[in-house]
């Protein structure tokens, strides 16, 4: 277990460090309700927003930092990954955060990452994100599970960008009876209307413009939701079709279950995309109202 002191001052701030779950449960003993705010790291205004969000629902604020192989197939980023723990530590600090959990992946997976059980996610697995990569939600299923195993939150916070993860952590916390509150944040994005993400970095300056089209074409789906599902999907894929950097993988229209709409829906949905820019996938989404209001 390791005291964090500020650079500046040389002043101990309250951040405690530790690598095990043992260092964990004695940092927490007898200090009341936990939040937690699990991560993988290369934090950014999206992740300090979650902290802010997440500090004055319990005691004690707790953030994991654990680049996780279980949900990286093979040939994607999990070495090339960003790993910025010192600047991880400083975005924690300025945050109030009062415990950083960075185990290493022995601690996580004491018999290697392959030798787990894990958790299935069944379906919702399957679709979107999952049909792209087949055993990434076992993967984070897996190990928000042994985070909230060996946290223990009572509340647990996290982003919506990733909205078919929040949904698969909703529904496994619901199925296994997990005692965890979970709350989703909305996106954060940067001033251009990129969702901030830790694979931005990844993208090239031409890149970045490129991508800005995600945003722009939930935009104008959004704009059409008074027209019905087809008029969105037809103009967010508008937006996508007139940029050629950006390889669209999915555009779906989706209600709050995830289940794909067609033109008859009316109500509350999401549109979401995924689309590569040069090498990197990024995600977005967005919620509307399909239809006129009250309908
Ligand atoms: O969203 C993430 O950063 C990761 O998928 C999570 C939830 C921390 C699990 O590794």
């Amino acid at each position: 277990m390791s005291e964090r002191t500020s650079e500046t001052g040389g002043v101990a701030t309250g951040v405690r460090v530790v690598r095990t779950r043992a260092e964990l449960r004695a940092a927490l003993a007898g200090r009341g309700s936990v939040a937690l705010v699990p991560t993988m790291g290369a934090l950014h205004g999206g992740h300090a927003s979650l902290m802010r969000l997440a500090r004055p629902a319990a005691d004690v604020l707790v953030v994991s930092l654990f680049v996780n192989p279980t949900q990286f197939g093979p040939g994607e980023d999990y070495d090339a990954y960003p790993r910025t723990p010192e600047a991880d530590l400083a975005v924690c600090e300025a945050a109030g955060v009062d415990v950083v959990f960075m185990p290493d992946v022995a601690e996580m997976y004491p018999d290697g990452p392959d030798a787990s059980v894990m958790v299935d996610p069944g379906t919702l697995g399957t679709v979107l994100e999952g049909a792209a990569r087949p055993t990434h939600f076992r993967g984070v299923l897996t190990v928000v599970a042994k985070l909230f195993a060996a946290v223990r939150p009572d509340v647990a916070v996290f982003g919506e960008k990733d909205f078919q993860q929040l949904a698969l952590i909703r529904r496994m916390v619901r199925d296994l009876g997990l005692d965890v509150r979970v709350e989703g944040h909305p996106i954060v994005r940067e001033d251009d209307g990129l969702a901030m993400s830790s694979r931005n970095v990844y993208l090239s300056a031409d890149q970045h413009q490129q991508a800005l089209a995600l945003s722009r074409a939930l935009g104008a789906g959004a704009e059409a939701s008074v027209e019905g599902a087809d008029a969105v999907l037809a103009a967010a894929r508008a937006v996508l079709d007139a940029e050629p950097g950006v390889d669209v993988d999915y555009l779906v229209l989706a209600d709050p279950f995830l289940n794909p709409v067609d033109d008859s829906f009316a109500g509350d949905a999401r549109l979401l995309v995924a689309a590569r820019v040069g090498t990197t996938r990024l995600l977005d989404n967005r919620g509307l109202h399909v239809g006129r209001e009250g309908a």
